[in-house]
């Protein structure tokens, strides 16, 4: 009898982007490259440059951290079902050269973890890891992820979104509007990103119109937050399509004033504790917001879930869920599973399933109105 696990499936991993986390992106790709069994799986490794062309080849990924990538072949993946896997660019033809079972998007931030490259993965109707359109969009978007969060009665910190073109024009109602939120220190954020690529901790008002400034170059759309003093930074995975799983929660503490692209991938001094030092009652809450929150917008797949825990009075905020979070070798999302009993290599089979298994689940929705008559 053959079984599925006999037959090797062809997984494309896709890195890079256009997105201020595409060197994030390469980090996370490695590892997952680095836990895909090659006896079961055949790769394809698919680089997606800063200004957005798909190039592939042997060893891409490679070639993508070197910056060599000249010997690389323009790739697409096209979006109509009837030409189905991803083709190359050879002497000005489409040829299509490998069928595809799943993609894994392997990309973090702006068009990979918000929706739109699963538009694609819609339109094409692939099996991908991770949530849908949906998921991706409201989970990226902080700003609108808190409406739903509040709209759930789910505890968030209190901020306000303005626009560029408000910064822009006019810079001191923004700042009124901004300190209506709370006294200093406030967290300024592009509303659209992630690896703390342009947040700001501000003290003061010449913090903030920085900040704002900062924010504004990476999204039209920049949250303006409370801070809050001495957070505990607590994280937690979640795994699962219809029926999702919490993993233990964990905590990070920060080796910087804040848990900043420097603390995340260059200083390399943050600490690591699995699991969280919480009472059970702590961690029961966390872990029910948690699954919650994925729910309410619709993840699919994965999510790491962060929260602020506020020392002296015990407040846990729900920061912001992640529907591709990390996958590099300091990432939380993995380690969390490993310590709840799922290693790495199992968890990448996992979501390869669910992605398999999402991919059913829509295929049973009826396309056409079939009308009685
Ligand atoms: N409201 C806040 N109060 C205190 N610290 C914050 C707040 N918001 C963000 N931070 C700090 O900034 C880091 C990055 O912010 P976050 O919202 O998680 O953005 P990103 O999506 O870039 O990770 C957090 O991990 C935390 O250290
Ligand atoms: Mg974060």
């Amino acid at each position: 009898m053959t079984t599925s696990t006999n037959t090797k499936r062809t997984i494309a991993v896709i890195f890079g982007g256009r997105s201020g986390e595409h060197e994030v992106s390469l980090m996370s790709a490695r590892s997952v490259l680095s836990v895909l069994d090659p006896a079961r799986y055949n790769v394809i490794e698919v680089g997606i440059t800063h200004t957005g062309t798909w190039l592939t080849g042997q060893n891409a990924l490679a070639a993508f951290e070197q910056g060599i990538t000249e010997p690389l072949l323009p790739a697409s993946l096209l979006p109509d079902p009837s030409k189905p896997g991803l083709f190359v660019w050879r002497a000005d033809k489409h040829e299509k050269i490998a069928g595809v079972d799943v993609y894994f998007p392997a990309l973090h931030g702006t068009y990979g973890e918000d929706g739109t490259l699963q538009g694609l993965f819609e339109m094409a109707d692939v099996a991908y890891v991770g949530a849908g359109v949906i998921g991706s969009s409201v989970g990226m978007e902080k700003g609108v992820f808190k409406d739903v969060m509040i709209a759930n009665h789910i505890p968030v910190v209190e901020s306000v979104v303005v626009l560029r073109s408000e910064i822009e024009q006019d810079l001191e109602s923004v700042i009124r509007r901004a300190e209506s939120v709370s006294a200093y220190p406030l967290f300024v954020k592009p509303a659209n990103l992630g690896s703390s690529v342009g947040v700001t901790k501000c003290r003061s008002r010449s913090d903030l119109a920085e900040g704002l400034m900062e924010a504004a170059q990476y999204d039209r759309r920049v949250l303006v937050e409370r801070g809050v003093p001495n957070p505990r930074e607590i994280e937690i995975s979640v795994l699962g399509n219809d029926n999702p799983q919490a993993s233990l929660p964990g905590e990070i503490i920060p080796g910087a004033d804040f848990y900043s692209y420097d603390a995340k991938y260059v200083l390399d001094n943050s600490e690591f504790c699995i699991p969280a030092a919480l009472s059970e009652a702590q961690a029961a809450l966390i872990k029910e917001l948690a699954v919650r929150a994925f729910k309410a917008i619709d993840g699919c797949g994965m999510a790491r879930v962060d929260f602020l825990l506020d020392p002296k009075t015990g407040e846990i905020f729900l920061n912001e869920l992640n529907t591709i979070p990390g996958f590099t070798k300091i990432s939380m999302y993995p380690k969390l599973w490993e310590a709840s009993g799922l290693p790495y290599a199992s968890l990448i089979d996992r979501l390869i399933e669910l992605a398999l298994e999402r991919k059913a689940e829509r295929d049973r929705t009826v396309r056409q109105y079939r009308r009685d008559v």
